[in-house]
């Protein structure tokens, strides 16, 4: 799927203090199975920007054309069931649910659990290497086990669009790069369009494209 966004803004109001102008006319045009590294420092907004583009929060002003579709015309609903049906999220800080196993946290962005469902989840949880920790909570795993417990959640509904919030981040670098290798093995597998934020200059290099922000703008789009 290839996404567009036309003049992105985000503020966010404050009552007691000045409004925080995080987004200030974002532009992008990304291709259907294009691979795309957000880089930039602490605070630039590539989190806020990748919310929005995976419609998680909405821009203060401008769109976001999905396939050509102006997402954000639609209810709440609606870009529920676009993300459901079209997106996986595998966020800075991975958000597993503490009081559900493994594999329940995998099978939480499927509404309709039916047994096949389940021998998906377990394909994937192979796939991550993960099958032995199926019945554990998020808290009995190590920080690289549950980065691969919230990719293969991102994985299950078969997503067109993975988008990784520094998905190597606060790994050591071979569990890194495993996430990494899993990641770029399964977009040339599937064709999704990959959109990771990284300061990892080396995985940054791995994307079709770089592009670089700055107090809420795109510097730079390297190709
Ligand atoms: N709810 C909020 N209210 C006010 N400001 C916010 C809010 N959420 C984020 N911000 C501000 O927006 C700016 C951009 O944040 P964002 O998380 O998008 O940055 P980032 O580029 O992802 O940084 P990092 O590399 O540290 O993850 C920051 O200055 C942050 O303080
Ligand atoms: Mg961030």
């Amino acid at each position: 799927m290839n996404i567009k966004a036309v003049n992105l803004t985000k503020i966010y109001k404050k009552r007691d203090s000045k409004d925080v102008r995080v987004l200030s006319g974002v532009n992008l045009n990304i291709k259907s199975g294009e691979t795309i590294a957000f880089t930039g420092p602490s605070g630039a907004g590539k989190s806020t920007l990748i919310h929005i583009l995976g419609l998680m929060d909405r821009p203060s002003s401008g769109k976001v054309l999905i396939d050509a579709i102006d997402c954000f015309k639609s209810n709440d609903a609606y870009l529920c069931k676009m993300r459901k049906d079209n997106i996986g999220f595998i966020f800075q800080f991975h958000y597993l649910l503490s009081d559900f196993t493994v594999l329940e946290n995998i099978l939480l962005p499927v509404w309709n659990i039916k047994e096949t469902k389940i021998k998906d989840a377990e394909k994937i949880l192979k796939k991550v290497g993960l099958s032995h920790r199926a019945a554990h909570f998020p808290n009995e795993l190590s920080g690289g086990e549950q980065q691969r417990a919230a990719l293969a959640r991102a994985l299950i509904n078969n997503p067109k669009i993975i988008f990784a919030d520094e998905p190597t981040g606060n790994l050591d670098r071979a569990t890194g790069k495993e996430i990494e290798k899993l990641l770029f093995a399964t977009v040339s597998e599937t064709k999704a369009t990959l959109i990771l934020v990284t300061h990892n200059d080396k995985l940054a290099l791995k994307a079709d494209r770089i592009i670089k922000m700055r107090d809420g703008k795109v510097t730079t789009i390297k190709n």
